[in-house]
């Protein structure tokens, strides 16, 4: 897949996470699973948990999407250092997210690390907004110096 509809597909993934993420916590439904990495029923959806492992299974798919376009990227012999740097963020962020949202579910909600939760959400989108514009110029310079 071209990088820029890799990006968009990130960042669209992404903010479907940060909406259920919103719904999760505004519901009060943030201990319905109270095991990580797995709800107690194992790998199977179930309706007792099916919210916290929508937003577990959405944040491992965006976790591999991060991480594939940092990949598009640094292997993108026209990709300049913009892309390769946000990409690369990006994938930290990803990463600090997941091992936070571990945390989030051992403190039993902590406020302070739902918050920080949030924090990082936000950069994380900042991040993958900004590599999806740079996607985007990036191939449409390719364009224009291939005519
Ligand atoms: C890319 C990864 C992730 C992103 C971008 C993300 C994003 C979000 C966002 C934006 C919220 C709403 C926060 C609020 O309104 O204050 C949220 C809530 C939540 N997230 Fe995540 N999340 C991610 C991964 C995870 C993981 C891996 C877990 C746990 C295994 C997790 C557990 C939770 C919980 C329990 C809540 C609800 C907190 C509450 O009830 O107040 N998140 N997430």
């Amino acid at each position: 897949m071209a990088i820029q509809y890799l990006a968009l597909t990130t960042l669209t993934v992404l903010y479907s996470l940060m909406f259920i993420g919103g719904y999760i916590s505004a519901a009060g439904l943030g201990l319905t699973c109270p095991e990580w990495p797995l709800c107690p029923n194992g790998i199977m959806p179930s309706e007792e948990y099916l919210i916290e492992w929508v937003h577990r299974l959405v944040a491992a798919t965006t976790g591999v999407l991060i991480i594939a376009t940092m990949v598009a990227g640094l292997i993108n012999k026209n990709a300049d250092r913009k892309i390769k740097t946000t990409s690369s963020i990006a994938t930290a962020l990803v990463i600090t997210q997941i091992t936070l949202g571990a945390l989030v579910i051992d403190t039993k909600l902590h406020a302070v690390l739902v918050a920080i939760h949030l924090g990082i959400g936000i950069w994380l989108f900042g991040m993958v907004l900004l590599t999806t514009l740079f996607a985007f110029r990036l191939s449409k310079s390719a364009k224009t110096s291939s005519d």
